[in-house]
């Protein structure tokens, strides 16, 4: 199949596109390096795909650009741009959600919507519910508690809406809190690894003891990619179910694999955060017949493992940046000395080069299969 995947670059968008790539589909990816998180980030998590044949990669912002191009022989979309992020969306930086999150999946639904497209996929999100019960079942009443829950459902009424009146296939994915390797750094487990590797404490938004249900991004990835194919057009199904815990149990795993104990700072609750996020996964099993197997230690030793990598990769990058100085005073005559010294350097390079050369010419002359007696 031909899959357009918006958000590529992203944490899980990347993985989406490495197992499409792995099932031999053809996959266009566009991602515009949105800035909420550093372009070196989302490059790293493309660095496994990028030289795959059957892989592109667009860099365009899907709010501005023509889409008539992307859209040209897709035959399904998994949607997953977006501006993420719970408590970063109170504020001036509403905007950004209402653009990424709602404007671009309109444009994509309005653009696409006589493409034939056997599925649309829609990343939604566990934060569209609030806090409107400790299990959480996709017929109960809803309430998002922030902007972003907000936008995320406005998302979803999109999609719903697409489906009715021009009958799109769409189905929409309640994610819930996402994690492993390539987190975005914005997120509890990325921040509390790099605290731990860089021996900070940890910064914990009230008591710790709220729940999520932390679902490992492998298990994600398996249910966006069946949802190409699956009996699931015009449904919202949660993709939760792999580990709910306390913030607080989580750390204490974290500082077991760890072999550290670290610091904690409590801070104020921050505003838009929900106390628990626990998904029901009848509608999961049901439509997919599986469910999140992955548990919170397992997937927290993968995501410790790429973290050490990574936080000691862009640690090296940090301290060559600091290293490099600008070169601000330059010695003339110092210049002309090494330039000549280069000119001489190049010359007596060029004649050792034609040396060897005239050497090599020698020896393969002497052990080329025309001139080897058998
Ligand atoms: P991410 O920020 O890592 O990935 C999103 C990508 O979309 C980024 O690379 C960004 O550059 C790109 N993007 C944003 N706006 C764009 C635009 N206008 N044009 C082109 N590209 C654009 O986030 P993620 O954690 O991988 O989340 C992916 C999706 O899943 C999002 O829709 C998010 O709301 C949803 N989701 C995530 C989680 C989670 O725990 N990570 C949970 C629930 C839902
Ligand atoms: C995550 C993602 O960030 C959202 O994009 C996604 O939509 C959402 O999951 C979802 O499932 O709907 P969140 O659950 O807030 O949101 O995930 P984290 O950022 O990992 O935070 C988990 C908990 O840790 C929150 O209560 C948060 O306040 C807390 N936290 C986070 C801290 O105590 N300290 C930190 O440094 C970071």
């Amino acid at each position: 199949m031909k899959v357009l995947v918006t958000g590529a670059a992203g944490f899980i968008g990347s993985h989406v596109v490495a197992r499409l790539l792995k099932e031999g589909h053809e996959v266009l990816g566009v991602d515009n390096f949105d800035i909420y998180y550093p372009r070196s980030q989302k490059e790293k998590n493309l660095i496994p795909v990028l030289l795959h044949p059957k892989f592109k990669l667009i860099d365009d912002n899907l709010a501005t650009m023509a889409l008539i191009t992307v859209l040209k022989g897709t035959e399904a979309i998994i949607h997953l741009a977006a501006q993420p992020g719970v408590r970063g969306s109170w504020g001036s930086s509403f905007h950004r959600y209402v653009t990424n999150n709602i404007h671009v999946t309109q444009r994509l639904l309005e653009e696409s919507k006589s493409n034939k497209l056997k599925r649309f996929v829609y990343a939604s999100s566990s934060s569209v519910y609030g806090d409107v019960g400790e299990v959480l079942h996709e017929e109960m009443k809803i309430q998002p508690k922030s902007p972003y829950g907000v936008t995320k459902l406005a998302g979803e009424h999109l999609c719903q809406l697409y489906n009715l009146e021009y009958k799109m296939p769409t189905v929409s994915l309640r994610f819930f809190s996402v994690y492993g390797p390539g987190q975005r750094p914005d997120m509890a487990f990325h921040r509390f690894c790099q605290n731990i590797l860089h021996e900070a404490p940890l910064t914990i938004y009230g008591d710790g003891k709220q729940i999520r249900d932390f679902t490992y991004v492998d298990d994600v990835v398996e249910i966006i990619t069946s949802a190409l194919t699956a009996d699931v057009v015009g449904q919202v199904v949660n993709v939760g179910g792999g580990s709910p815990a306390t913030l607080l149990e989580a750390t204490a795993i974290l500082e077991e694999i760890s072999g550290k104990t670290t610091a904690k700072t409590f801070l104020e609750r921050q505003k838009g955060d929900v106390f628990s996020t626990r998904a029901d996964t009848t509608k999961l099993e049901r439509l997919f017949g599986t469910k999140p197997k992955t548990n919170l230690r397992e997937g927290l030793v993968r995501e410790w493992e790429w973290m050490k990598k990574f936080v000691l990769s862009e640690d090296e990058e940090q301290s060559i940046k600091a290293a490099v100085q600008p070169i601000t005073d330059v010695d003339e005559a110092a210049l002309a000395e090494s330039r000549a010294d280069g000119k001489a350097h190049k010359k007596a390079s060029r004649k050792a080069a034609k040396a060897v050369k005239g050497k090599k010419k020698a020896v393969l002359k002497e052990t080329s299969p025309e001139t080897t007696e058998t």
